[in-house]
């Protein structure tokens, strides 16, 4: 299962790939917003700098045009750029119109496995269903994982399922089990991922124990 950070904070993301486990990037316009400083493309550009797997790129046009002109762009910057596209009437047109010039996409704001399935026949290199929102509104987000995932399995489509909108670490166990292809995570669901107070206290313990014995050691070669 591929894991990608869900944000456009360079520094998390250097932190991640020095972990040895970052495929890739997710950035919409959201997260963007968060770092700002530099423009959106060259943000991207130094993303796509530090991980050579996908790096998703969202394009704010509500126009088939638009999405074209926006995506287009974004995909010149690095060869590993994946255009992200809204569910939309629109959005299917211009995934279609992406994918017959080798421009790879990703569908988001996901919410059904009809719509995912659709942006899969429309030519969507990555469907990102999005967990967390669904659950905002008393919805369980991680039953359209599993339909999508049984639902590009059984018809062998080209496409993989990104679950996004992940909150909490249980979400990604549960993407995990789910079979999900990739989940996207911020970068504090990730730290939340590493640590445990079992952890923690062993590492202190074990810490502890051998400065005792080293002491201990050193009484004795003293006497
Ligand atoms: C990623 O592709 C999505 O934009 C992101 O996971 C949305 O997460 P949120 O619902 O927590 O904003």
């Amino acid at each position: 299962m591929k894991i990608f950070l869900d944000t456009a904070d360079i520094d998390e993301i250097r932190t991640v790939a020095r972990w040895g486990i970052l495929d890739g990037v997710t950035t919409n316009p959201t997260l963007y917003s968060k770092v700002g400083g530099a423009s959106y493309e060259a943000i991207l550009q130094e993303i796509c700098k530090i991980t050579p797997g996908p790096v998703s790129a969202e394009v704010v046009a509500e126009d088939v045009d638009g999405m074209l002109t926006e995506g287009r762009a974004f995909a010149k910057l690095a060869p590993n750029i994946v255009v992200k596209v809204p569910m939309s009437e629109e959005g299917l047109e211009a995934m279609s119109r992406f994918a017959s010039e080798g421009i790879k996409t990703n569908c988001t704001l996901i919410f059904t496995a009809n719509q995912g399935l659709l942006a899969a026949k429309a030519g969507a290199s990555l469907l990102s269903p999005f967990v967390g929102r669904l659950d905002d509104i008393n919805q369980d987000g991680m039953i359209v994982i599993r339909e999508l995932v049984d639902i590009v399995t059984i018809h062998e489509l080209e496409t993989e399922v990104l679950a996004a909108s992940i909150r909490n670490p249980l979400h990604m166990t549960q993407a995990a089990l789910a079979g999900a292809h990739i989940a996207t995570l911020p970068f504090k669901v990730l730290q939340q991922m590493v640590h445990h107070p079992l952890t923690t206290s062993g590492i202190v313990q074990f810490r502890t124990d051998w400065e005792k014995a080293r002491e201990a050691l050193a009484a004795k070669k003293g006497d």
